[in-house]
């Protein structure tokens, strides 16, 4: 398994063949991500090898694992594609678009026979809340090791994994990957304890799939990338920098060590490990990757001069000659709002849009009761994101469907919001086609008309239902109590409970049933 950046691997099995996972190049989301350590210095003979596989997986359809431009520009497009089994066709649009003909359509948890003793596995989680249509982990079985690549994908049921057999090896996301709590306007103090609570869900989850899992070596990969513009600067972990929600992977590594756990490997692009059944990992670096670690600000200054001219480009895209704005959002949104009353209930508020300007400003009101937008004329409401005009044009010029993919995950705008988080807002950012809104209209009434399991597990002092109100996780396996005995934190996406009433202390609309044990 070679590291090729971020969540990229390059997999080549017993009998030579090989698998290109996630290659991800340029920098995406608005010039705010790029990967790191960096992987824009490979070797060419690498690159070709990772450009010209025998097969080419892509986990899901967020740009720093589908670079639509690396794919469409140096990719071998006769490379067959093994395409996840999400609900709708925007990922292997996606796909064909980049330039591939060859799709292999996979099921859900069935084994694909790619001949010879080797077999591909392909694990959906399709929720909105699981990204852009849907996340995907990817099992090679060459008849001799077992690789599981999780990825960012949040995975629920192990079981379903682990029946095949032991995994070797897995790589993992440990680090943040989302804009929460950064954007968020909040006070420093506030936001140093949101910080620290989102590094130790992201900790938290990754360990529960180590402990679980139990793999021969643990690879923390698919993050953090790293921030380049000044503007986003201090979203690098750093010293001096404020607390961020993308450490490096040392820091899983030593938290990993100090529970026991010496199978980390910490790796950078052009890595390779070796796995045998009888023998321990070998490992060669191409790049040693504890100097990067040990003098990161200095690897990034570097890193930012060569790509100055890039980033200076990037700015001057941004922004679009639309003749009115607001009614261009307006005649986009209005009909995506009428066929979408349950989620529009959920949502619950007004949302406000700020788009910043020297020249023209625009407050944009999306009047969630209503179902309009229009000007905002001082209504009140309960979600306000202050966003640079210029970025709003650009995303609507582009007809983006999925503005948490498109500008959200830039890190690009602030935000503010009543109460706690909800779901639902993002839910409709992220379903800005007919299709898309069907959908998460759909999994709304599906939400509502789901009775919790009758199940009940042992917690602490509780009684607890066993299945997680936000996505059913078996709260047997990912639950963990706090030490206070009564807040269970759900560890697949970090959400807490007070078991004392149920309260959801994450989200508004969410209880979970317990009662205490007699
Ligand atoms: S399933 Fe998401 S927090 Fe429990």
């Amino acid at each position: 398994m070679t590291s090729i950046g971020h969540a990229g691997i390059l997999v080549e099995t017993r009998d030579g063949r090989t698998i290109t996972c996630d290659p991800w190049f340029w920098p995406q989301y608005l010039g705010a991500w790029f990967v790191f350590p960096r992987n824009d210095r490979l070797p060419p003979e690498l690159m070709q090898r990772i450009a010209a596989p025998d097969y080419l997986y892509v986990s899901h359809l967020h740009a720093d694992h589908l670079d639509a431009r690396f794919l469409a520009e140096s990719f071998d497009h006769s490379t067959p594609v093994l395409i996840p089994d999400f609900p709708n066709r925007d990922f292997a649009d996606a796909i064909r678009r980049a330039g591939f003909t060859t799709l292999i359509e996979t099921e859900d948890g069935k084994p694909v026979d790619l001949g010879d003793g080797l077999t591909v596995t392909i694990h959906v989680e399709a929720a909105l809340s699981d990204g852009p249509q849907g996340d995907s982990a990817l099992v090679v079985d060459d008849g001799e090791q077992r690789l599981l690549n999780l990825n960012d994908c949040r995975l629920a049921d192990l079981d379903v994994v682990l029946r095949d057999g032991p995994i070797d090896a897995l790589w993992l996301q440990y680090s943040g990957a989302i804009w929460y709590p950064l954007v968020y306007e909040v006070g420093a103090d506030e936001m140093t304890r949101l910080v620290q609570a989102k590094v130790e869900s992201q900790f938290a989850r990754a360990e529960r799939y180590v402990h679980d899992i139990r793999p021969r070596v643990v690879v923390p990969s698919a993050g953090p990338p790293c921030f380049l513009d000044r503007d986003l600067w201090p979203a690098n972990d750093l010293p001096g920098n404020p607390p961020s929600i993308f450490p490096d992977a040392p820091r899983f590594e030593d938290r990993l060590a100090a529970q026991g756990v010496r199978t980390a490997i910490v790796v950078a692009p052009g890595s390779t490990i070796e796995l045998s059944p009888d023998t321990d990992a070998h490992v060669e670096h191409l790049t040693d990757p504890a100097p990067i670690f040990a003098d990161k600000e200095r690897y990034l200054l570097t890193y930012q001069a060569d790509w100055a001219p890039w980033l200076e480009a990037e700015h001057a895209r941004w922004g679009a000659d639309i003749p009115n704005l607001l009614w261009a959002i307006r005649d986009r949104w209005e009909p995506l709002l009428a066929i979408a009353p349950n989620l529009r209930k959920a949502i619950g508020a007004g949302i406000l849009l700020r788009l910043t300007s020297d020249t023209a400003p625009l407050d944009v009101f999306v009047d969630i009761a209503r179902g309009e937008v229009r000007a905002w004329r001082g209504e009140p409401y309960g979600f306000r994101f202050t966003i640079d005009r210029r970025l709003v044009e650009t995303v609507v010029a582009e007809g983006a469907i999925d503005w948490s993919n498109s500008l959200f995950l830039s890190l690009r705008f602030s935000a503010w919001r009543v109460g706690g988080y909800n779901e639902a807002v993002y839910s409709f950012f992220k379903s800005l086609s007919p299709e898309r809104m069907r959908r998460a209209e759909a999994e709304i009434d599906d939400e509502s008309a789901a009775s919790s399991s009758p199940d009940e597990i042992l917690i602490g002092d509780y009684l607890v239902e066993r299945y997680c109100p936000h996505r059913k996780a078996d709260l047997a396996a990912f639950g963990q109590l706090g030490a206070d005995g009564c807040t269970l934190t759900c560890q697949l996406h970090g959400w807490q409970f007070d078991l004392r009433d149920g309260r959801c202390l994450t989200s508004d609309d969410r209880t979970i049933r317990t009662r205490p044990a007699e």
